[in-house]
Parts: structure tokens; sequence; C-alpha cells
């Protein structure tokens, strides 16, 4: 086992223990989340909604930041899954933020014009600039991160969605539903494993282990800094 797979192992698991936003029995919306009312359930759908939007933008900083270091793998990686959310590759004609939105228009609910909160224009600010402010490694550790969380954020996410629309009166469109499952079965399972192979392939070092996993705590904590913000914003409970 080489280095850099030992750091693997050692980040899927600190992922749990480490962090709340993926950790259903810490992430701190999901401990108050049934206590909230509609609205704020709402807000909570609509904000992490954005996060769909966002995640282009993020990939498309860290294809340049790994462009320039000249790492054809993770290149073609992060080229391959920026392509497949604006539905490129996958079979599915239109970006994946825009089939949220439209399922999320069955419910009555206007995911595009949703404001950010600032706990959520925080979020995007401070994972664009940890993206700008290392190398191309350390950005590589950071798509990590949002490729590793990905699955287990998205069924925390879920449980969201269904609650908040049960309440609402509105059973979750089918659109929702294969939104939900397919990225939770199928993408973003693809999308961790192929960036840890194009990353085991490409780093090797002790420096580049190191900066990967430090992109990687980053970007976690800015994770977990956005969704304690939005459990502080959701005034019903406070
Ligand atoms: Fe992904």
């Amino acid at each position: 086992m080489n280095n850099m797979n030992q750091l693997f192992n050692k980040l899927d698991r600190v992922l749990f223990t480490q962090y709340d936003s993926v950790n259903a029995t810490r992430n701190p919306v999901c401990l108050l989340f049934d206590q909230f009312k509609l609205e704020d359930k709402l807000f909570i759908v609509t904000q992490y909604s954005l996060f769909s939007r966002y995640i282009v933008k993020f990939l498309i900083e860290v294809l340049y930041k790994v462009s320039l270091d000249g790492h054809v793998l993770i290149v073609e990686e992060v080229r391959r899954n920026i392509d497949e959310e604006l539905g490129g590759s996958t079979g599915y004609r239109l970006p994946h933020y825009i089939l949220l939105i439209k399922g999320f228009k069955f419910a009555n609910l206007d995911i595009y014009s949703t404001n950010p909160s600032i706990a959520t224009k925080n979020f995007e600010s401070m994972m664009l600039a940890a993206i700008y402010n290392g190398d191309g490694v350390y950005a590589s550790g950071v798509a990590y991160a949002l490729e590793a969380s990905a699955v287990h954020e998205l069924k925390i996410t879920r449980e969201f969605v269904i609650k908040a629309l049960q309440e609402l009166g509105v059973v979750a469109p089918k659109e929702i539903e294969s939104f939900f499952n397919s990225h939770i079965s199928e993408i973003e399972v693809m999308h961790e494993a192929r960036l840890q192979e194009a990353s085991l392939q490409s780093y090797s070092t002790d420096q580049e282990i190191a900066a990967y996993g430090a992109g990687f705590h980053k970007a976690m904590t800015v994770m977990d800094a956005w969704w304690h913000g939005l459990a502080r914003e959701v005034p019903s409970v406070n």
C-alpha cells in the first residue's frame, strides 16, 4: 500500500469522525430539522439546492488550478465531472441543477430565484478562496472532499426534501426522486472513485500527500461552517 492509499483510507474514516456535515447524528440541521417550522424546512432545502449550482463553479476553478500543474489524469477527470454535472455524458440532456429546479417546480418551489443566505454566500466564497489559495494538488484535495461527502450529504438532504414536501402536502415529484437516487447510487459514487483513481496515479510525494489532505480538510471545514451557519439562520428554534 503506498502512502496515497493510506491517505484515502484515513480521509474516508475521518470524514465521519471529524466532520458534522456528513453525519446524520451530528449535522446541526439534522438534529433540529423536525422542530423547524415549514418555512424554515423549505429555507434549508432551497439553500442546499444552490450547491448543485455552485459545484460546477468549484470544479471549474479546480480544473484551472490542476491544468496549471499539468496533471493530465486529474484534468481529464475534473472536466468529465463538470461535463456530467452539465448534463453532457450521463444520458441526461439538462444540467443537473436545472433538473433539480424543474423537479421543485412541480412542488411550486422556485429554486432558480432563491437568493443565497449569508451562510450560503460565505460557503461559496470560502470554497472558491480555498481553491484559489492553494496549488493544484491542494485543489484536488478540495475536489475529493466535495465528491467523497456528496453521497452522505445527499442522503441527509433527501430526507429533508421528503419531509418538507410531505408537510407541504406534496408527494416528492419523480424528477426529484430520480435526481437524488441517481446521484446517491451512481453519479457521486463514480465521481469519488474516478477522482481517487486519478489522484492515486498522479500524486505520491510526501509534500503532495500533505497538500492533498490539507485541501480535503479545508473543504470539509468550510462545509461544516455552512451547515452550522444555516442552522443558526433558522429563526424558529432560536
Ligand atoms: Fe460529484
